[in-house]
């Protein structure tokens, strides 16, 4: 969700005249907000190419110092994706569901990194090529029996 910020754009328009970072904002402007350049400052992730998901531990420093804002990739305040945590459990299940049966290793045929399309959402232009071995299954005691 760092790396590749499914809303590399999310938008709002200024409902009445605002100051925001020394600009002065009329009506009714157009303001665009880039969460995926947001994910990688290094000011709130130091190394922000490094994949280190104990970052986001409660219990990390890191964590702890970093702005409230520095990573949405639902969005923030009152128009915040409502699908949030239907989302979240939902990619956890599957993954659990998968990963139970199937290791991934990076598939030979993806000899360079996907190419990502930017649009509303993003995504790869050509998919992610992945291969999927099945884990061997464990004999229950039943089965020795
Ligand atoms: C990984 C999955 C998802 C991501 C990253 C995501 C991200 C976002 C983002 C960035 C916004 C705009 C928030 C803003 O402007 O501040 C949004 C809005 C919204 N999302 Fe999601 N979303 C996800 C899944 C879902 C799901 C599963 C649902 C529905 C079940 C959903 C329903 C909505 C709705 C209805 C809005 C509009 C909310 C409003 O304008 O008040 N999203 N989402």
């Amino acid at each position: 969700m760092r790396f590749y910020t499914v809303s590399p754009l999310i938008a709002r328009v200024t409902s009445q005249q605002v100051d925001v970072g020394g600009y002065r904002l009329p009506k009714g402007t157009w303001l665009w907000m880039a969460p995926g350049a947001l994910s990688r400052d290094a000011a709130s992730f130091p190394d922000p190419g490094a994949f280190r998901p104990e970052r986001f531990d409660p219990a990390c420093e890191e964590q702890r110092r970093r702005h409230p804002c520095a990573h949405i990739p639902f969005g923030v305040g009152p128009r915040a994706c409502v699908g949030q945590r239907f989302a979240l459990q939902e990619v956890k299940l599957a993954m659990v569901h998968l990963y139970r049966r199937f290791v991934f290793r990076r598939s030979p045929r993806m000899d360079t990194p996907p190419e990502l399309e930017f649009g509303i959402v993003l995504s790869f232009r050509r998919g992610v090529r992945l291969v999927a071995v099945e884990r061997q299954r464990r004999r229950s005691s039943s089965t020795d029996a």
